[in-house]
């Protein structure tokens, strides 16, 4: 039995991959702002801190495996709270954890981040750690460059730190997936909002249709895996297609 941490363990993705990491007998640690063994905030400084010492206490110093999944969409209003959770509080849990892990972790990304405007001034001040400019910039520029630009950044900060001494060094692998359009709660209310509902619906997806949280809890499991022993720094894109699609001549 492995012991292993999901932020946003309470919906969508998170609580797929609980459920389903539950069913095979794994212990789970569930993160969230509700109906979780940690009730956290992840989106201030004082509940990360909060939120990492108290998986440490659960697990007693040491976890096999961390997924860092709670996040929100770009119709979270103000603008500025999506950077401080999709890029702030996932990154604050894999860096204040990596000394309790033994195995393995996972970032959440999104395939979003590929989209035009995702790179810039934004996703540079996450990754300078300036939480205070990003937010700022994520104001100015609105819901869907401020979650990109903080999508980006994520995976960009665990390719720099996937190869290094802390993590692959450690003997600890650490990778991201990117889901694309997935039926959960946050996408449902992404679809009803009047500006971003219409975009979201317009993005092509060669496959045919959403995605089901389940899929993406599959490719999860797999990093967490030993299957996944040479996946170092991968950010494995699940989004029926709408990457390859769009970006046809990138990888
Ligand atoms: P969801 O809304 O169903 O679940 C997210 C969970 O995170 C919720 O239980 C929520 O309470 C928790 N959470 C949000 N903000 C939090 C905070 N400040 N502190 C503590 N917990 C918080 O969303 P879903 O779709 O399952 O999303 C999971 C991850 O996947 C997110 O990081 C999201 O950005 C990402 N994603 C989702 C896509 C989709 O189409 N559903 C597409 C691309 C990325």
């Amino acid at each position: 039995m492995r012991v292993i941490a999901v932020t946003g363990s309470a919906s969508g993705i998170g609580a797929a991959l609980r459920a389903r990491l539950e069913t095979a007998g794994e212990r789970m640690i569930g993160v969230d702002r509700r109906d979780a063994e940690v009730i956290a905030e992840l989106g201030c400084g004082d509940g990360r801190a909060a939120a990492v010492a108290r998986v440490e206490a659960a697990c007693d110093g040491r976890l096999d495996t961390l997924v860092a999944c709670a996040g929100v969409g770009p119709q979270v209003a103000p603008a500025s709270a999506i950077v401080s959770i999709d890029y702030f509080g996932a990154q604050a849990l894999l860096a204040g954890l990596r000394s309790s892990l033994a195995v393995a972790a996972v970032a959440v990304c999104s395939n979003s981040s590929t989209l035009p405007g995702a790179d810039g001034p934004l996703a540079a001040a996450c990754l300078a750690g300036d939480e205070e400019d990003a937010r700022r910039l994520a104001l100015a520029r609105g819901g869907h460059p401020a979650c990109a630009g903080a999508k980006l950044a994520l995976g960009r900060w665990v390719r720099w730190s996937a190869p290094g001494a802390e993590w692959t060094g450690a003997g600890v692998r650490l990778n991201a997936v990117a889901p694309g359009a997935v039926l959960t709660p946050l996408l449902q209310d992404g679809l009803e909002h009047p500006v971003f509902g219409p975009a979201i619906s317009s993005l092509p997806i060669p496959t045919g249709a959403f995605g089901a949280p389940e899929q993406i809890a599959g490719a999860i499991a797999f990093l967490l895996g030993p299957d996944a022993a040479f996946c170092c720094g991968s950010v494995l894109f699940v989004d029926g297609g709408t990457d390859a699609l769009l970006r046809p001549d990138r990888h």
